[in-house]
């Protein structure tokens, strides 16, 4: 074994053979390490020893913990299903994607068992009937509140500081339940759909504008349904100027219906729901919690007075980091957006409604 000090530590000392002990070997000894290598195993040393769940390991809880391996994001990663086996193979099939894609999060499967998923530090919840072509989200109430109930009460009893993000739709209604049955502190319950749909939004955008998507900043508020969601274009910009100073009055209209039925229409080509964007959407609040990045997204979360609203999770511009959801901005909304907003949100307080029918 070589001991020349310009060897790299992990040549030098073959026993630190994974991310853990090469990060308290380099937390003891901060000196083996050149300074740019210091700073960034320092700076990542937080979300190193994060651990993610995924409950629900279909096509929306595989796609969300395949783009948590990939982007490295946490050391831990679980991914529980109720159905018998899938979780761990889906798991075991990540885990071979490791040598070639290069990450070192050690992701396993369960089935059910909630031991297995203690002290997570953020769990997704994805479990859940998706709708199938022709049907709405809202329809999907009756049996996934029950489901959203009962995993919920479950990760906390074994994650008792987690932050949840729920996916499993109607989502914002899914949100509430989860909020009123845990009674958790608002801030650490994030409903996931405003995400997705602003990315959808940002598509349908760059389509008729011919730009890049990361090029374009565009928000989508209100309920996470086809009718609810309120696309608002007059703030959307590409690299800041004003989008509407680009397009007619029609495609304004044509972007904005295009982007509400977004979810629809891919169910109506695949057959069921989409998972490739929600996947992205649910990793991209991961990661905005692990890294403490502050990120705005738009997301459902319990309304105290902001945007005229009280007593619903309801999707609306936050910001995102270690705390969860940690501050609503208000966006100054002009009448007929106000008018909008509180429409969606008699909608999305009808179907809560339904939860107390159950
Ligand atoms: N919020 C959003 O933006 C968004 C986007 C897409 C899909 N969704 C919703 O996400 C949910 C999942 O969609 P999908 O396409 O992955 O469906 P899917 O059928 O592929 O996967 C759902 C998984 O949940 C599992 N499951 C069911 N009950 C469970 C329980 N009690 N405990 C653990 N696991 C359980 C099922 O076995 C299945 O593997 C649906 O409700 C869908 O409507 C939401």
């Amino acid at each position: 074994m070589s001991n020349d000090l310009f060897t790299p530590v992990y040549l030098r000392f073959p026993f630190i053979s994974n991310l853990r002990s090469l990060v308290i070997y380099a937390a003891l000894t901060k000196n083996a390490f050149p300074l740019p290598l210091q700073r960034k195993i320092f700076s990542n040393i937080n979300y190193c020893f994060m651990k993610v769940t995924v409950v629900g390991a279909g096509a929306v809880g595989a796609t969300t913990a395949d783009n948590i391996a990939r982007a490295a994001l946490a050391e831990e990663l679980v991914l529980l299903d109720i159905k018998e086996g899938i979780a761990e193979g889906k798991a075991q099939d990540m885990m071979q994607t490791a040598a070639l894609l290069g990450f070192d999060t050690r992701i396993s499967g369960s089935t059910n068992d909630y031991k297995k998923t203690a002290g997570s530090d953020v769990v997704v919840i994805t479990s859940g009937l998706p709708r199938k072509p022709g049907m709405t989200r809202e329809e999907l109430i009756g049996v996934n509140a029950g489901i959203v109930k009962g995993v919920a009460e479950n990760i906390l009893q074994n994650s008792p500081d987690a932050i949840i993000i729920v996916v499993s739709n109607p989502m914002d209604t899914m949100t509430y339940l989860a909020l009123q049955s845990t009674g958790l502190p608002k801030n650490r319950i994030i409903g996931m759909g405003g995400t997705l749909d602003s990315a959808r939004f940002k598509y349908q955008l760059s389509q008729h504008l011919g730009a890049s998507p990361g090029d374009l900043n565009a928000v989508v508020v209100g309920g996470h349904g086809d009718t609810t969601m309120i696309p608002l274009i007059r703030f959307a910009t590409w690299n800041s100027v004003p989008v509407t100073k680009f397009l007619s009055e029609e495609q304004q209209k044509q972007i904005i219906a295009d982007t509400m039925v977004g979810g629809a229409t891919l169910t109506k080509l695949i057959g069921t729901s989409a998972w490739y964007a929600p996947g992205a959407a649910s990793a991209a609040l991961v990661k905005s919690i692990l890294r403490d990045e502050k990120k705005l997204f738009t997301c459902s979360v319990s309304l105290n007075g902001e945007y005229g609203q009280n007593d619903i999770c309801l999707g609306v511009p936050v910001i995102i980091g270690k705390s969860g959801w940690e501050k609503i901005l208000d966006f100054g909304l002009n009448e007929d957006e106000q008018a909008l907003f509180s429409k969606s949100a008699d909608a999305v307080r009808n179907m809560n409604d339904v939860l107390k029918t159950l």
